[in-house]
């Protein structure tokens, strides 16, 4: 048997979580589980709201025959039955009846939760009303890093510098494009047009004439919003609908021209799978999606219990105000319809397990990408699990085309830096309100960059250094 500890830190702080291992294998003892083919696997879940139960097992498909993986979440086993859960998820499968799914196994980023996550952002104003919350709240540091007037006054400068140079060559376009993408309610779009209008009256080169500014969204609401908080602005702003990992879709007319793409807490927000290197083999982890405690909430909204999954497949579809009017015996208005969305999306968990990959190259990453870029990162490590940030890869990819020969791309996120990361942390998939968050692989991004011929750097974000959020910048290399 393996017993694998990532969160290393944490238990040496936890006496709650040092307590659990003696419970642990004295329920491991007494179950009927083959001890020989079990793998433990604790994690330390930092979202207080995420997919998880603190106790949940794992088949291993492909590999040993009936390899099996126990995942424990140190963080909350104090508060779990533990020799009880333990039990009863090594003597019933995951598989078994009594669960509403959603979806059969699929792999992380088809899973059903990011229709959740998109209608989130179709149907922000509905959310924040129910909670009297802004989704910026419960974001990194609680509010977004791309507000920070003098990240952003940075940023311009060094824009300003590169635009004198090029101007002196003569080099300078007429039309200067900066790019958002996912610009939520705008308030980072303002912060950086009104920062640019400051320092251009005091640069005295006129450049904001020139600007032209484009805000990317795939939810037309939040555009709408976007809209509104740069309304000052005028022409200098566009706001296009764009889906973040295609972007060059809409976004060809740009190629080559951007001198600038600015992204904050979004890629931290796009689907992603999960891979793993287990024994030496590689394997993708499959997901599938269903409602804890279904019974309850089927009660709690007079529905029942066989009619919640098409229920819930309906609020996905048309969102909650249709749903409202298209079931009034249900829900008389739409804030019912919302509660039943915040209830289903507190319910939601994942189950998971592993299925071997024929090879790296038989699994594509994006259209243009398979997972034999992954090989440097799973391959000779010993056992681990990493996320591919299949969403992050593929907008990065589409984007770099779209940038000027000198220009960037700036983006304050959650990234990992080195893949030893994975070992002693848990990255996600957590949940931030009604969103989905999963922490981006960095240095499978910065291996993508490179065979695109660009540099990708990470650094904290100046401006709160303690902070997890990193500031990542790519250039063409030098
Ligand atoms: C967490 S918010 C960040 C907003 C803003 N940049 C900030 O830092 O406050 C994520 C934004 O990305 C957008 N978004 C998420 N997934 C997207 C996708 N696949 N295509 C386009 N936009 C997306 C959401 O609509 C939302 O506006």
């Amino acid at each position: 048997m393996d017993v694998e500890v990532r969160p290393v830190g944490k238990l040496r702080e936890s006496a709650a979580a040092q307590a659990a291992f003696g419970p642990l294998i004295e329920a491991l003892c007494r179950s009927p589980a083959d001890l020989s083919r079990l793998r433990v696997v604790c994690d330390w879940i930092q979202y207080s709201s995420n997919f998880r139960e603190p106790v949940a097992s794992r088949q291993v498909i492909g590999g040993e025959p009936g390899q099996l993986e126990l995942a424990i979440d140190l963080r909350r086993c104090a508060d779990a039955d533990l020799p009880g859960a333990v039990a009863a998820v090594l003597g019933e499968p995951a598989e078994a009846g009594g669960c509403t799914w959603l979806e059969p196994w699929v792999s992380g980023r088809e899973s059903c939760i990011w229709r959740f996550n998109s209608l989130y952002w179709q149907a922000l104003s509905l959310w924040e009303k129910a909670t009297g919350r802004e989704y910026e709240q419960s974001l990194p540091g609680g509010e977004s890093d791309a507000r920070n007037t003098e990240a952003a006054r940075e940023l311009i400068l060094e824009l300003f510098k590169l635009w004198d140079e090029l101007d002196a060559r003569r080099a300078l376009p007429e039309e200067l494009y900066v790019l958002e993408l996912g610009v939520g309610n705008g308030n980072q779009a303002r912060t950086w047009l009104d920062q640019f209008v400051e320092l251009d009256r005091r640069h005295g080169r006129d450049y904001y004439r020139r600007l032209h500014y484009l805000m990317g969204d795939y939810s037309a609401h939040v555009l709408d919003r976007a809209r509104q908080a740069v309304a000052h602005h005028g022409e200098h702003v566009s706001a296009l609908v764009v889906e973040a990992t295609r972007p060059a879709i809409t976004l060809g007319f740009l190629t080559g021209k951007t001198f600038l793409v600015y992204i904050s807490n979004v890629y931290d927000n796009l689907p992603t799978d999960e891979v793993a290197c287990i024994d030496g083999r590689m394997y993708l982890v499959q997901t599938r999606a269903h409602v804890a405690g279904a019974g309850r909430l089927a009660g709690r909204f007079g529905v029942q219990r066989q009619d919640l999954e098409p229920l819930i497949q309906r609020l996905l579809r048309i969102g909650p105000e249709l749903l409202s009017e298209s079931v009034p015996e249900h829900f008389a208005d739409p804030s019912q319809a919302v509660s039943f969305w915040q209830a289903a999306w507190q319910a939601l968990r994942l189950a998971e397990r592993y299925v071997l990959l024929e090879g790296l190259d038989t699994y594509r990453i994006s259209p243009s990408l398979t997972g034999e870029i992954l090989r440097p990162l799973l391959e000779g490590h010993g056992d681990i699990r990493m996320h591919v940030s299949n969403g992050t890869m593929a907008s990065f990819a589409d984007t770099l085309p779209l940038l000027h020969p000198f220009g960037r791309v700036q983006c304050h996120d959650l990234f990992l830096t080195g893949q030893a990361d994975y070992r002693t942390g848990f990255y996600g998939p957590g949940k931030y309100d009604g969103s989905v968050v999963n922490w981006v692989n960095g240095p499978l991004l910065q291996l993508l960059a490179s065979r695109r011929g660009f540099d990708v750097r990470f650094a904290p974000f100046r401006q709160r250094p303690g902070s997890n959020v990193k500031t990542m910048t790519a250039q063409v290399r030098d």
